[in-house]
């Protein structure tokens, strides 16, 4: 597999400024999955191969995070939480009406390819619970309304 030459320019430039060839793994695998919208098992290798890593420390890497993205995902990707402190703000209720009005379940990509859906891991916000991260923006106190707004700005972008 070879990169485009604009990636591979990006790329480049994330490693000459990385103090180790470790230390920019993680920006690298950012900039790839931001080309391509997940990492393939051909891009890991690649990657493996320009950072003269073993292939396996990138592997590693790719699915300790849950940033990173081994299957192909939506446009846009939303994170609900669900552990304790939004459990016991409503976020089982507040699961099921994203469910229903996406027509998925967690881990599934509404049919126009818009939106996938996530089931996460307490997002660091539990006093402004119920929580949810639509792609890098978190989006606090949710109620149904603003989630429904949310909702549908993502199916038009
Ligand atoms: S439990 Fe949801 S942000 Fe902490």
């Amino acid at each position: 597999m070879n990169f485009p030459e604009q990636l591979k320019a990006r790329l480049d430039a994330i490693i000459s400024s990385s103090e180790t060839r470790q230390s920019a793994l993680i920006p690298v695998l950012r900039e790839i999955q931001n080309e391509y919208g997940h990492l393939s098992n051909e891009s890991m290798e690649k990657t493996a191969d320009m950072l003269g890593l073993p292939p396996s420390s990138v592997q590693n890497v790719a699915t300790f995070y849950t940033m990173f993205f081994r299957q192909p995902v939506g446009k846009h990707v939303v994170w609900l939480c669900r552990t304790l402190a939004c459990a016991l703000r409503g976020a089982e209720q507040m699961e099921h009406h994203v469910c229903e009005r996406l027509g998925v379940k967690f881990g599934e990509t509404t049919a126009d390819g818009q939106i996938t859906l996530m089931e996460a891991e307490c997002l660091a916000s539990c006093g402004t619970a119920p929580v949810m991260l639509v792609d890098d923006t978190l989006e606090e106190n949710l109620t149904r309304e603003r989630v429904d707004k949310l909702l549908e700005e993502l199916r038009k972008d």
